[in-house]
């Protein structure tokens, strides 16, 4: 049976991957500090295929103990986003960079791992459409701290590098800081949304399309091994407002235009997916269908957005 070791398994991407790991057959074990009380992986631990190892990335026994019978790592853990890095620099560094050197440090030669690496690695990007030659110039914390730790996992040779797309969709630890999530929640919740930087284009996918990427790495490790590939779709550029638009089509609320507010990691740009998709990954899930299943959920449950700005 194939082991896979799932860092910061109990976050919002790894609480969609973990059952479809399960269910395609792997071994799961999870390495996750719980920094967020989540409990999405509470139905999981009756499963006898199923480990959970509450300890940190930064901690090297807790590592070691982790990376013990791994086949593969999948590497989710890290302080994630521009905002919440922005409010503890020395925790963003020493989890995204200083616990991703623990791992790679610790792995033997024959444990690939799959990072989750980020398109806020590109920063400010003069016109155009990005592409994985495109030159980094992360502006941010994070887009540092991941943009570093990407660079020395690129340098082994064993790694299969995604640069996501901004997630968006349902999840048992729903991150409702996401841009798409936060729109929707607004919309249904306040009834108005405020928006600066109306015009920057962004490009997302949706959590579970990220789980089968995750899932079509291992199943392909061999074909994609030492390269970094973008991960979403074209179909899935859209400036804010685009965004907005399409959740008016669903949602009667008030959208006010604004002239103040930046994002610290000025992502303005459109990306190619040509190289993903050339190996035979395409995303399956469109907007409407994401924004469907927000609305319905921020409809039913009684949720509350804890501050924090928009990532
Ligand atoms: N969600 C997105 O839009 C997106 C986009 C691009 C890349 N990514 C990357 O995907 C990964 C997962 O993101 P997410 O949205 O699920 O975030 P998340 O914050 O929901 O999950 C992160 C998980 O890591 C755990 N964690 C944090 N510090 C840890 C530590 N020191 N030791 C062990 N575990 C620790 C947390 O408890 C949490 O469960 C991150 O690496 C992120 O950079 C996410």
């Amino acid at each position: 049976m194939i082991k896979v070791l799932v860092t910061g398994g109990a976050g919002y991407v790894g609480s969609v991957l973990i059952p479809e790991l399960l269910h395609k057959g792997y071994y799961v074990k999870v390495l996750d500090n719980l920094m967020y009380n989540s409990m999405s992986l509470l139905p999981y631990f009756v499963d006898d295929r199923f480990e959970f190892i509450k300890g940190d990335v930064r901690d090297e026994k807790a590592v070691q103990q982790a990376l013990k019978d791994a086949d593969y790592i999948i590497h989710l853990a890290a302080i994630v986003g521009a905002p919440a890095c922005q409010r503890d620099a020395r925790l963003a560094e020493e989890v995204n960079y200083n616990g991703t050197v623990n791992l790679h440090k610790l792995r033997s030669r024959s444990q690939g791992m799959i990072y989750a690496s980020t398109g806020s690695n590109y920063g400010a990007v003069e016109n155009g459409v990005c592409t994985e030659e495109t030159p980094l110039n992360p502006l941010s914390v994070y887009g540092v701290t991941k943009t570093n730790a990407e660079k020395l996992l690129l340098d082994s040779g064993n790694v299969v590098a995604y640069r996501f797309a901004t997630a968006f969709g349902l999840s048992p630890r729903l991150r409702l800081d996401l841009l798409i999530n936060d729109f929707a929640f607004q919309a249904v919740k306040n009834g108005s949304i405020i928006i600066y930087e109306k015009h920057f284009k962004r490009t997302f996918i949706h959590v579970r399309d990220m789980a089968r990427s995750f899932l079509f790495a291992l199943e392909n490790y061999a074909q994609l091994r030492g390269e970094v590939y973008n991960v979403g779709s074209e179909t899935m550029n859209f400036t804010k407002e685009e965004i907005a638009l399409k959740i008016k089509d669903k949602v009667n609320y008030f959208l006010y235009f604004a002239d103040f507010g930046a994002d610290p990691d000025q992502r303005n740009y459109e990306v190619s997916y040509e190289k993903i998709r050339a190996k035979g990954f395409e995303t399956t899930i469109a907007i409407e269908k994401g924004l469907d299943e927000l609305i319905k959920a921020y409809r039913t449950i009684s949720l509350i957005r804890p501050f924090s700005n928009v990532d």
